[in-house]
């Protein structure tokens, strides 16, 4: 009977161990979704609750608003066990607050600390040089952590879209995070909220009714002509997340950055383009493919 006992509680620390020990036997690629591989269809405005572990890569930047709560800010991505991408328009006007802050992994329900979550400050930020406030050109930011963030089923990196694939011609896309649910409302989504959304062209939203000539070459456009579902204020710095017709991982394609209120008509949601900013991007992680020490960086292995 004791041994029983003893055996079952062994087991049961042994699976825990498993499941969160640093050494998770996954191979230290980018795009994972060990948990996964549900069926998902298709808030964010006009989203779902997104079932615990479908984004791990998905980060929750929060900001302390007494000694001990913390509000979520902003959305990011785990490129590496060092680094976190988001976008530069969530860090401005910040100056050294951000020292301050604190990222959350692992997360989906942000009021409850679950075992797979993990928590850590910042160790240094990164802003675009030539990021302009007033254009939002350039709305991308990089954010090293102040320990190593380790790998678990809810935890992984997430892949970059490789300089030669068409991201524009990507079909299968999604945007996630706990922005507010409703363009008027104050308090961010407590549960992490995904939608489905439709690459548009930058050329049909430059048109004259919709964002007439004020979409870059380094942005994305995505949502729907009619509005209802989009990003919004919370969901920046968060990953707008495509797979190749083919492929099965998802890359993130786009960094959530602007838009004319939420989910209106004509006014879909405007992502930073990460290939654009690909050499940018690996430069700042001084990331090097041959480097052994680099072999948990992202891509050795773009997605
Ligand atoms: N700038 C907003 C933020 O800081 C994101 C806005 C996205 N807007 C949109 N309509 N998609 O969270």
């Amino acid at each position: 009977m004791k041994l029983q006992v003893f055996i079952h509680v062994t087991t049961i620390l042994l699976w825990h161990f498993m499941d969160y020990a640093t050494a998770f036997p996954y191979p230290a690629t980018c795009g994972n979704r060990p948990l996964a591989s549900h069926e998902f269809g298709s808030r964010i405005v006009g989203g779902k609750d997104a079932l615990p572990g479908t984004w791990p890569w998905l980060v929750s930047i929060q900001q302390p608003i007494d000694e001990e709560t913390f509000i979520h800010m902003c959305g990011g991505s785990i490129l590496n066990t060092r680094w976190i991408l988001t976008a530069a328009h969530c860090l401005k006007d910040q100056a050294n607050y951000v020292y301050s802050w604190r990222l959350v992994f692992g997360g989906n329900q942000l009021s409850t600390f679950g075992p797979e979550m993990q928590i850590c400050g910042i160790s240094k930020k990164i802003v675009h040089e030539n990021y302009d406030s007033r254009t939002e050109c350039n709305d991308i930011a990089l954010l090293s952590v102040d320990r190593p963030i380790s790998y678990n089923k809810h935890i992984q990196p997430a892949c970059l879209p490789r300089k030669t694939s068409d991201v524009t011609l990507m079909t299968d896309c999604y945007i996630a995070g706990w922005g507010v649910l409703e363009e008027e409302a104050t308090e961010p989504s407590d549960i992490l909220q995904e939608a489905r959304v439709e690459m548009i062209s930058n050329k049909r939203c430059n048109s004259t009714a919709w964002y007439n000539g004020a979409v870059g070459i380094y942005n994305l456009c995505a949502g729907y002509d009619a509005g209802g579902i989009d990003s919004c204020q919370g969901d920046s710095g968060g990953p707008l997340m495509c797979k190749e017709p083919k492929a099965k991982i998802f890359s993130v394609v786009g960094l959530t950055s602007w838009g004319s209120g939420c989910a209106q008509a004509r006014s879909p949601g405007i992502y930073t383009s990460t290939q654009y900013f690909l050499n940018w991007i690996l430069d700042k992680i001084e990331y090097n493919p041959t480097n052994k020490k680099h072999e948990d960086m992202i891509s050795s292995h773009l997605g």
